[in-house]
């Protein structure tokens, strides 16, 4: 085995190695280009923390699956995590991590997508309804922050069987509460210093205060869901946290992780969520033979249309919510015939797998196509939602929102781009920079009846 300095590593200053050439909204863009240059292996530096890049899909995922044992989540996102407040599943490790795990995969398989599928038409319904006042308005509309509203409510009723525009009469009382924590916790786990421990900043003091208000309106409904009362919006259906909490022995969760899991619940299903949903209206808007073809087959198979899957599955190619999964290595092990010492710092990077033109021809071309059974490309190797132990929970749930909402707004809307693509913002979440879109509403738009 060849030690670690057969990997190359990219040439930075002294003392503040490539930190300097890294912007945190756009580390992505940077890793592609030096991946380019160094290959599928390579290692940069940040002031004194060494990272190892990684773009080989094998690579990517051995270290995926070889979890809790071979590698852990990079620290970092641990310690903001915690520190933020929001102490669920993504930021365990360990012994902790595997009931957390056991105790949520329950929740998550007792929890029946076809009767939230019935609430969730109260989400089109507003959906639609925003859309059409947004088209009758006519201005420049930001998709990524009105998704982010609609699916505030869709994550609140799946996780804990509260509409916020229902119970709370004002849901501008609950958006608050969510808005900014993901950004936060992205910059914080991105950047070299430590500066918010000696710089109380305003908006971090308000998302402290936030998250407060936010995990008493859960103890309450823990509250009522140990007391086996009903809530308003029931209706033959039972939330993850209801699930939760009505677990018994060994896959029971103590209050503090109830609370930590329905956060990360509600952010984890928000901004990656309104991620896709955005990018594939930006998507629709530049490919006007796709969005033609989404509504005939949409029209003809409803929700089981495999060209909304092929849609969706070329959005997260492109445009994968979660680019890099900062992870470290736990114990010593071998990446193609190299060293790598436990405790390395590792990126992976699935930006960068998603664009290998030796497994997807024309790579940064939008071809839904290629899923549909095209041989040219290998795409088993697209891992949005991760893969081994720790792929994502929320998976089903977020491509049947995705899909619903989607099939809804192809069918009435039309999507027009202002200008070009926006930039990939990355704040945790991959999202679109702040830009907006035309939309218009269609004058022969599928019948009300259909979706
Ligand atoms: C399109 C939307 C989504 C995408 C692309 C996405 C992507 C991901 C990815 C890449 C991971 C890391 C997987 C790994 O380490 O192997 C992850 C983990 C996770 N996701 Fe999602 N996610 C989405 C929606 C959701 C939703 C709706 C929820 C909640 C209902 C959710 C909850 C979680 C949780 C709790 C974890 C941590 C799992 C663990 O560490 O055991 N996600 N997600």
């Amino acid at each position: 085995m060849s030690e670690d300095y057969a990997i190359p590593s990219v040439p930075g200053l002294i003392g503040v190695g490539n930190a300097l050439q890294l912007d945190p909204t756009a580390i992505h863009v940077k890793l592609s280009d030096w991946e380019r240059k160094f290959g599928p292996l390579f290692y940069f530096r940040a002031l004194n923390h060494r990272y190892l890049v990684v773009s080989d899909i094998d690579i990517v995922s051995n270290v995926m699956r070889d979890r809790p044992g071979g590698f852990r989540r990079h620290p970092n996102l641990q310690s903001v995590m915690k520190e933020v407040g929001v102490d669920g599943l993504l930021a365990a490790e360990g012994s902790d991590w595997v009931k957390q795990r056991h105790a949520m995969d329950d929740g998550f398989r007792g929890f029946e997508l076809d009767r939230y599928q019935a609430m969730f038409g109260t989400i089109e319904t507003r959906c639609r309804q925003r859309f059409r006042t947004l088209a009758r308005v006519g201005s420049g509309v930001d998709v990524f922050s009105e998704f982010q509203k609609l699916l505030i409510d869709a994550m609140a009723i799946a996780s804990m069987e509260l509409d916020p525009r229902v119970s709370l009469g004002d849901p501008m009382n609950f958006e608050p509460l969510l808005n900014g924590i993901f950004p936060t916790i992205g910059s914080r786990i991105t950047s070299p210093v430590r500066y918010w421990k000696w710089l109380p900043l305003p908006q971090n003091r308000k998302i402290q205060r936030n998250l407060l208000r936010l995990t008493e309106l859960i103890e309450s409904r823990i509250e009522i869901f140990r007391a086996g009362r009903p809530t308003s919006e029931e209706a033959e259906f039972r939330s993850i946290l209801r699930l939760l909490v009505m677990a018994q022995g060994a896959q029971r969760l103590d209050d503090e992780a109830l609370v930590g899991n329905v956060i990360t619940i509600l952010l984890g299903g928000l901004d990656p969520t309104a991620a896709v949903l955005a990018w594939s209206l930006f998507f629709l808007a530049q490919n006007g033979k796709v969005i033609e073809g989404l509504r005939c087959d949409v029209e003809r198979n409803g929700l089981e249309s495999r060209y909304l899957g092929a849609v969706i599955d070329e959005t997260m190619r492109l445009k994968p919510p979660l680019p890099l999964l900062f992870m470290q290595s736990i114990a010593d092990a071998e990446f193609k015939g190299c060293r790598v010492v436990a405790g390395t710092n590792i990126v992976l990077s699935l930006y960068n797998v998603n664009r290998d033109p030796s497994h997807f021809r024309d790579p940064l071309d939008f071809r839904p196509e290629r899923w549909l059974g095209e041989k040219t490309d290998r795409t088993s190797v697209a891992l949005p939602f991760g893969r081994g132990p720790r792929y994502c929970i929320g998976r089903q749930l977020a491509l049947f929102q995705v899909r619903s909402l989607l099939a809804g707004l192809a069918l009435h809307f039309d999507f027009h781009l202002q200008g070009a693509m926006p930039r990939e913002l990355l704040e945790f979440t991959m999202r679109p920079g702040r830009s907006f879109m035309k939309i218009s509403e269609r004058a022969c738009g599928g019948s009300e009846g259909n979706l």
